[in-house]
C-alpha cells in the first residue's frame, strides 16, 4: 500500500502548480517508501531519495518565488518550515550515503507527517495570496 494518497479534500490547495508538484511529489515518496521498506539495493534506495530531495528543493523555491512575488505577509514563516525540512533532508542524505542512517518505516512516517501538518496549515493558506 501506497505511504500517502493525494486527495483533493485532504491536500487541495486551490493552486494549480502547487497541486500538480504535490502529487509528483508524493509519488517520489511512495517510490521511496516502496524501495526502501521492500528490501531494494542500497544503490537504488539512494538514488529516489536524492531525486526525491532534489524534487522537494525545487517544489519549495517554486513556492517560495510565487509568494514573494505577491508579497505574501506568510511567507517568512512559511520559508522557514521548508528549510527545517530541507535541513533535515540534507542531513538524512549525507548521512545515508556515508552509511550511517537508513531509509526506513519511520522516515517514511516522518515526511509523512510533514506533508500532512504543512500542506493544510501552510500551503492552503496561501492560495488566496496568489490566486489574487
Ligand atoms: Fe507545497
Ligand atoms: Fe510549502
Amino acid at each position: 500500500m501506497s505511504l500517502i494518497t493525494w486527495t483533493a479534500a485532504q491536500y487541495g490547495t486551490n493552486v494549480g502548480f502547487a497541486d500538480e508538484e504535490h502529487q509528483t511529489l508524493f509519488d517520489k515518496l511512495n517510490k521511496l517508501y516502496d524501495l526502501a521498506t521492500g528490501g531494494a539495493e542500497r544503490s537504488a534506495v539512494g538514488a529516489q531519495l536524492d531525486d526525491l530531495i532534489a524534487y522537494v528543493v525545487e517544489h519549495f523555491a517554486h513556492e517560495e518565488r510565487e509568494m514573494q512575488a505577491k508579497g505574501f505577509a506568510g511567507y517568512p514563516a512559511h520559508k522557514a518550515e521548508h528549510d527545517a525540512l530541507v535541513g533535515i533532508c540534507a542531513g538524512l542524505q549525507t548521512k545515508f550515503h556515508a552509511g550511517e542512517a537508513e531509509v526506513n518505516e519511520d522516515v517514511g512516517q516522518l515526511v509523512k507527517g510533514w506533508l500532512d501538518n504543512h500542506i493544510p496549515k501552510f500551503d492552503m493558506a496561501y492560495a488566496e495570496a496568489l490566486n489574487s
